[in-house]
């Protein structure tokens, strides 16, 4: 099974990595692909700029999906979108879901319950990859650009949580449903993005114990800004051995920095079963490009499964 073909891709991983980055340009390579795409982010609460939107070039990104380009939509994740959904689906009438809408109480208990935040996200999230136009599925593909790793997990654990405390009723029946998309290894996955450095590998692959704990399928590792090596292996020892015995010559840094990123490269794929696929260090002022690139050649030799 190719790698893009899953219904969400959950994009996760440590703040810095390129996360956003990568979930836009992974996004932009499934459009191009002929896939029908959603790239979304969930909002921030408090406000503020959107990421993928700046990378995009949109500038009001809101929780109504809109066209960036051919096949490709962008939304936000809104947590009270969500909540909105879920009083419309449940609740009989006009009159009584406008009533639970303008009731303080309401909304005081929907923002301040533990885990509301998250079921709102979660039935705004699944609301869009349900989606239908004209008689089919709106998005063959949402790519979410997931929230610092705490909040990752807090939303692939959502349902356990919940339906441990609630195995019945119309947000059990909702958790449900979510489970048997994005716990199914062929309809859904996570990704996890980092660096080829010591820390963010250890990171990485606690992340992805994380996901496992919370049964979210893993897809695998995203390995970004991974410097290109020009050194064959006996290239690379003749190298090391002549570096050894002077002290201190330009380009000592980078080809360290080169064997370095080997190193934690090689530490992770021998602590993951899931695959590995580099990503390069692509152009610091405009890095989508170069990784739709890289992205669009793992799609055409399979990459992963
Ligand atoms: N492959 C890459 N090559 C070069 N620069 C990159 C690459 N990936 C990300 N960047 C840069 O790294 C910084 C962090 O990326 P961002 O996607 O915002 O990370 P995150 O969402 O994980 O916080 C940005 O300045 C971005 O341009
Ligand atoms: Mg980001």
């Amino acid at each position: 099974m190719h790698f893009l073909d899953r219904r969400v891709l959950l994009i996760s991983g440590k703040g810095g990595v390129g996360r956003t980055t990568v979930a836009v340009a992974l996004a932009r390579a499934a459009a191009r692909a002929g896939k029908r795409t959603l790239v979304c982010e969930i909002a921030n609460p408090e406000g503020g700029p959107s990421a993928i939107g700046r990378l995009l070039g949109v500038r009001d990104v809101g929780p109504e999906p809109q066209l960036v380009e051919h096949n490709l939509d962008v939304c936000h994740l809104w947590a009270r979108s969500g909540h909105e959904g879920f009083l419309r689906s449940v609740l009989p009438g006009k009159t009584l879901i406008r009533a639970a809408l303008r009731s303080k109480a309401v909304d005081k208990f929907l923002t301040a319950a533990p885990s509301f935040h998250e079921m709102g996200v979660f039935h705004h999230l699944l609301s869009l990859v349900e989606a239908e136009q004209k008689g089919r599925r709106r998005y063959d593909l949402t790519v979410l650009d997931m929230p610092a790793t705490g909040h990752t997990l807090a939303l692939t654990g959502l349902p356990d949580i919940l339906l441990r405390l609630m195995p019945a009723g119309p947000i059990a029946a909702l958790l449900r449903r979510g489970q048997a998309i994005l716990n199914d290894p062929a309809q859904g996955a996570a990704w996890v993005v980092t660096l080829p450095e010591q820390l963010p590998v250890t990171e990485a692959i606690e992340l992805l114990d994380g996901l496992a704990e919370t049964h979210m399928p893993a897809g695998g590792v995203l390995l970004n800004r991974m410097p290109s090596d020009p050194f064959t292996a006996p290239e690379r020892a003749a190298v090391e051995r002549w570096l050894d015995g002077t002290d201190g010559v330009f380009g000592e840094v980078a080809f360290r920095r080169i064997e370095a990123a080997e190193q934690a490269r090689a530490r992770l794929t021998a602590a993951v079963e899931a695959p590995v696929l580099d990503l390069p260090e692509t152009d610091a002022d405009d890095p989508v490009p170069g990784l739709v690139e890289a992205l669009a050649r793992h799609m055409a030799d399979g990459g992963a499964r």
